[in-house]
């Protein structure tokens, strides 16, 4: 009899140690099948600010918690900010993107009226720089933003694949959605934005979308005998021409929701399932990164995109070869766009008299008398281009940018 009761309690036992076992394994695929994305790093928590609470929900991006700034924000206040009147912009600078990023940053407050939030994504030694820099403009201005300080984070199961896509750090800006969980909508913007209109005026666009729009980009081109995608691409591309990721206005809380169709499933992925496959599939076939990936998800899900006009995102391919983009010669350009180097060059001087202006530009100065009429007169020089030819369009808005601010200086005092 004792012996009956020895085997069957040894009999329940194990069974009890199979089952879980079996569970064991269960879970770790379905968490393997995760992987990719962000996964469990166990860091102690320290919930201090709101970044404990991002982490909670995001764990596994490396290190987030402990450098994430939360400079001059307290806590729990970067939670659902949807329209609280602030226009929230991201960047990420990596390399000697430093200063042409902080004067993309400086073009955003000088002329928007509403406050700003800036999402600061940046390699680990730019940090101090950043924070300084922006730490040391004038307390008047600092009024007007609020900053925080991201580092720079990919999936950790293919962080090396992600990171040498394009540029290193370009695919940072597909994560956005994914790393800020709290906030709604964002505009991403490279570090070679000029904004030559107050921020507000991009930011107001979201609420144009209609109710299966979740992101807005500009097209690629404007003229297809120019144009890259239909020329060179061998991936699918949104619309005629591709569309152009420089300027990228996403409502994050549609897209964290949205099942994106696309040619890997018959079933539609979320935006966290869909971006590694596609890499996986195009890897061969992309040029432009991140861009390419975006043009492969909307040329599936059309009708999730708000296309906006060139003037939104004016690069030098609309002028290199004579003005192409309409309306820009009617409403002037809105913001400028100066890629493949042109700041920093001498390939395009309209380009970069634009750049250096802002640049130069010192805080608390008129504006009129210190950015606009100085630019004005070094794009007299410059009119040997097509580019310089067409810069009347460059100070078309900026002009009335600047007198829209000194008049809201005016009406203050
Ligand atoms: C910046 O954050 C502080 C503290 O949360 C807040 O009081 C202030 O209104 C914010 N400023 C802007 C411009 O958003
Ligand atoms: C990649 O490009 C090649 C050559 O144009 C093409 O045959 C192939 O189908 C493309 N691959 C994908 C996944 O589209
Ligand atoms: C973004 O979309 C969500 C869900 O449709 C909506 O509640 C929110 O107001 C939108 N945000 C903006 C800024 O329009
Ligand atoms: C929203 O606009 C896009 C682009 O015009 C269109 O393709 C889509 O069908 C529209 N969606 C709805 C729900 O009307």
């Amino acid at each position: 009899m004792r012996c009956y009761l020895h085997a069957f309690l040894l009999c329940v036992l194990f069974t009890f140690f199979s089952l879980l076992y079996v569970f064991n394994q269960l879970a770790s695929t379905l968490e393997d099948r995760d992987d990719w994305e962000l996964k469990e790093q166990g860091t102690p928590d320290r919930s201090s600010h709101d970044g404990g609470h991002l982490l909670r929900k995001m764990p596994g991006l490396t290190g987030l918690r402990d450098r994430e700034g939360l400079d001059r924000e307290r806590a729990g206040s970067a939670v659902k900010e949807h329209n609280d009147g602030r226009s929230h912009l991201a960047v990420v600078a990596c390399g000697p993107r430093l200063e042409e990023t902080l004067t993309m940053l400086k073009s955003a407050v000088l002329l928007s009226k509403n406050p700003l939030h800036f999402y600061i994504f940046a390699e680990d030694d730019l940090h101090d720089s950043f924070r300084n820099a922006l730490d040391s403009w004038p307390r008047t201005v600092q009024t007007k933003f609020n900053f925080t300080i991201y580092p720079i984070t990919f999936p950790k199961e293919n962080a090396r694949e992600w990171k040498k896509l394009f540029k290193p750090c370009a695919s940072q800006r597909l994560f956005l959605p994914l790393i800020l969980k709290e906030v709604d909508s964002l505009l991403y913007v490279d570090t070679d934005i000029l904004f030559l209109q107050p921020v507000e005026d991009i930011w107001a666009l979201l609420s144009q979308f209609n109710s299966s729009q979740l992101a807005a980009m500009a097209p690629e081109h404007e003229e297809p005998r120019i144009g890259w995608y239909n020329r060179f691409a061998r991936h699918p591309y949104y619309g005629k021409t591709g569309i152009n990721s420089g300027v990228m206005l996403m409502n994050m809380t549609r897209l964290r929701e949205k099942f994106f169709q696309n040619d890997m499933t018959t079933v539609a992925l979320r935006w966290e399932e869909i971006l590694m496959p596609l890499l996986q599939k195009y890897k061969l076939n992309i040029t432009w990164g991140d861009q390419d990936l975006l043009n492969i998800i909307f040329h599936h899900n059309p009708e999730s995109l708000f296309v906006f006009p060139c003037q939104w995102n004016y690069r030098p391919d609309h002028c290199i070869y004579g003005s192409n983009c309409q309306q820009a010669e009617q409403e002037g350009v809105f913001i400028l766009h100066g890629n493949r180097g042109v700041y920093h060059d001498d390939k395009q001087p309209a380009f970069r008299a634009v750049y250096e202006a802002i640049q130069k530009y010192p805080f608390g100065e008129n504006m009129e008398t210190s950015l606009l009429r100085p630019l004005e007169a070094s794009l007299q020089t410059t009119t040997n281009t097509y580019c310089g030819r067409a810069s009347h369009l460059f100070t078309k808005k900026l002009k009335q940018s600047i007198m829209s601010v000194q008049q809201e200086v005016t009406r203050r005092r």
